[in-house]
């Protein structure tokens, strides 16, 4: 997607993704990957998200990038978070305790950014591009996060045909594709999800699941 499609999507108020809880996945599953506290977490594609106040509240050190400065400052009104604000190359990072919110394009990040991240929660970032874009997300994940980190990601999966995205459908082939270069895949669970999005079902859709997935670094790379 342009980021203009972003841009007005928030301008517009057309923000169906958005959660007004912590996403249940991450409160479910996010032990599992057993880290330290005060680790760094890094969330992708973060909108507005519960989820970047909640790993904060468990201790955690956030890292997060979203492209709408509209979502970035929505996010520190709304928890009522104070924030300080730093230019730096292409982005404006929003610093608040334990929080640095970088406000900017993913693709534009770099490696020094990321090096200290421990983990990563991906909630409706991959799900958001089409597929040549995840290829690159993908890609870009290779290039900046340290290869010890761990991801909790969050899939969909329905019938491509019934439905333009965003969300797009990721079905569990292209997860292992796109990761299984570096990483040892375990799906975690999986929920059909369409009976409590009428909106989907108001699109045509006739299934939805919700896949969650743990990634970590295979062994066989980790003893090299
Ligand atoms: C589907 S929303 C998901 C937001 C959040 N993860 C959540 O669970 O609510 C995708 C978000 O990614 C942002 N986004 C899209 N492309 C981006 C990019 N290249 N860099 C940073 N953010 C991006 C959009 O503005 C949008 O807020």
């Amino acid at each position: 997607m342009e980021t203009d499609f972003w841009h007005e999507r928030w301008k517009n108020g057309q923000i169906g993704f958005h959660q007004d809880e912590t996403n249940e996945y991450l409160l479910k599953h996010w032990e599992k990957l057993d880290l330290k506290q005060g680790s760094f977490i890094f969330v992708p594609m973060a909108g507005k998200s519960k989820d970047i106040l909640w790993l904060k509240e468990q201790g955690f050190q956030v890292i997060a990038i979203e492209l709408s400065e509209q979502a970035v400052k929505a996010f520190f009104e709304e928890n009522k978070l104070s924030f300080t604000t730093e230019q730096k190359n292409d982005f404006i990072i929003y610093r608040s305790d334990n929080i640095e919110f970088y406000c900017g394009n993913y693709f534009d990040l770099t490696k020094d950014v990321m090096a200290n991240v421990k983990a990563v929660f991906d909630r409706a970032s991959l799900i958001a591009m089409p597929p040549a874009m995840r290829k690159l997300y993908k890609l870009k994940i290779n290039e900046i996060l340290p290869d010890s980190a761990k991801i909790l990601l969050v899939t969909m999966e329905y019938p491509q045909q019934q439905m333009d995205g965003p969300p797009f459908s990721v079905l569990e082939n292209e997860v292992n594709e796109l990761f299984c270069d570096k990483y040892e895949i375990a799906l975690l669970e999986e929920f059909d999800v369409l009976a409590e999005n009428p909106r989907f079902i108001d699109k045509g859709l006739t299934k939805m699941l919700e896949k969650v997935y743990v990634m970590q670094l295979k062994a066989s790379i980790s003893k090299e």
